[in-house]
């Protein structure tokens, strides 16, 4: 065998320098094949743009071109249909797929790597993967949003305690409980979306880190791609992973909104609470328990959202110090990346499920926020109004819940006599203010709890939804 021959067998793609095989451990070690196949679909865009590109400024002829674009063709349908043969010394997505390209169509798929390097290669391809799965993920939050605008306007009535420090702080409709929820979700779809817009950029071109000699046409593989444009610095385009940190930012975002919707169906769900419950499908058994029902939906997807704040840090670490221009610690940000993907798509998908099939305990709700005084602060505004100054008025409405403690009585359950005794500007009309629905009604104004502005906050939101 030649030399050149000889090293050819060390590695098709680049042996031509080594004089031994890699390591066998070393070629497993180094190998990113296993998970980076997920993005075979984009890896292949990424080169019909690519072999389109090099046909149109002359340096593939038609014939390569359309030799490439047949054997691209095939092994995409390989691939789909689990025929491919992934191997661990082609390394990685990009050159398997390169490699059975030239097992295909000879010289011209050897020629489709010219004027692009696997750094540009892979910073598109993960764009473009993520750029559709946010697609996938803002459409399951959607879904959930619109069960959420479903449950709440059948439950814009009904009576629940709101809470702070989870103590019973004053009534307020369940609708309007899940209408905070449907905000915390707004506001992570528009996250998403924003990371989608700052990430539609192409680094197609800028090869292993300086560009390339050859008088491409990064415009034109943009526009094939779907992007908006081509990225303006080459070292920037192949080290850039801002916008892998951003999804991750935003998935462990509302991963923690999750987790908080989670931990008040557990609590909601509990036989204390009782003001829900989870339909079986969404919950199991114990195997020792013969009693128990376990949220388990919520539970897990409140376990989940560590092991999502956990990538988020694991890509901020990868990339903190990190010289520029690319360096091989970058593989290292896919693992993170699609387990990010696959959990936050499983949470939404479980949630969107689950949400609508929520079952309500009314009175249990109810009488939970007869308990706790919960009318306290309407008794201070109707003293405030008949002219007594609020920390007065305060004074006042203490003293009174001190006797209905005493008494084990809610404010709505003692006599006007016995109200009066703490002052004399309580009058009969004191017990509508005391009435739980007049409490919620009279908070009616944007964002109040009044059961006609939950209606109204629905109806914009299902507006907003239709954009
Ligand atoms: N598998 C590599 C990655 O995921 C592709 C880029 C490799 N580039 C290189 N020069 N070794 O980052």
């Amino acid at each position: 065998m030649s030399d050149k021959k000889q090293s050819q067998a060390v590695n098709a793609a680049w042996g031509g320098r080594f004089s031994e095989q890699t390591d066998a451990f070393v070629e497993a070690f180094t190998a990113s094949v296993a998970f980076d196949q997920r993005m075979y679909r984009q890896d292949i865009a990424g080169s019909r743009a690519h072999a389109k590109m090099l046909q149109k400024i002359g340096i593939l002829s038609e014939e390569d071109l359309s030799a490439i674009l047949g054997g691209l063709a095939q092994i995409e349908e390989e691939i789909a249909e689990g025929r491919f043969e992934w191997s661990v010394a082609r390394e990685d997505v990009h050159m398997n797929i390169e490699a059975r390209l030239t097992e295909l169509v000879g010289d011209a798929g050897k020629r489709l790597h010219t004027g692009r390097s696997r750094n540009d290669q892979v910073a598109t391809d993960i764009r473009l993967y993520l750029r559709e799965q946010m697609d996938f993920i803002r459409a399951e939050i959607v879904r959930l949003q619109q069960g959420i605008l479903d449950v709440a306007e059948r439950e814009a009535e009904s009576i629940m305690p709101g809470f702070t420090h989870l103590q019973v702080a004053q009534p307020v409709t369940f609708g309007h409980h899940l209408m905070a929820w449907f905000e915390m979700l707004k506001r992570d779809a528009s996250r998403f979306a924003d990371c989608q817009a700052r990430m539609n950029l192409s680094p197609l071109g800028a090869a292993a880190l300086a560009g390339t000699s050859y008088p491409i046409d990064r415009e034109f593989t943009a526009r094939e791609l779907g992007f908006d444009a081509p990225t303006e610095n080459s070292l920037d385009s192949v080290s850039d992973r801002d916008f892998a940190i951003e999804f991750c930012a935003a998935s462990a975002i509302l991963l923690t909104h999750m987790s908080r919707m989670s931990e008040e169906l557990v609590i909601w769900s509990s036989a204390q609470f009782n003001f829900i419950e989870l339909p079986d499908r969404f919950c199991t058994g114990s195997s020792i328990m013969p009693q128990k029902k376990n949220p388990d939906v919520p539970e897990l997807v409140r376990g989940k959202t560590g092991r999502v704040n956990g990538h988020l840090i694991s890509l901020l670490t990868l990339m903190k110090s990190q010289p520029l221009a690319y360096n091989k610690d970058n593989q290292e940000d896919k693992e993170p990346l699609f387990d990010t993907v696959d959990t936050v798509l499983g949470c939404l998908r479980a949630f969107a499920d689950m949400v609508p099939a929520i079952i309500c305990r009314h009175e249990n709700m109810l009488n939970a926020a007869k308990q706790g005084f919960a009318t306290a602060t309407d008794l201070a505004d109707y003293l405030v109004r008949k002219n007594l100054p609020f920390r007065d008025a305060h004074e006042v409405v203490g003293s009174a819940v001190a006797l209905g403690v005493k008494e084990g009585r809610d404010l709505s359950e003692l006599s006007l006599e016995e109200l009066q005794q703490f002052s004399d500007k309580i009058e009969a009309d004191v017990f509508d203010v005391l009435s739980l629905q007049g409490s919620v009604a009279s908070r009616n104004h944007i964002g109040g709890t009044a059961p006609e502005q939950v209606r109204q906050a629905i109806a914009r939101a299902r507006e907003s939804l239709q954009v």
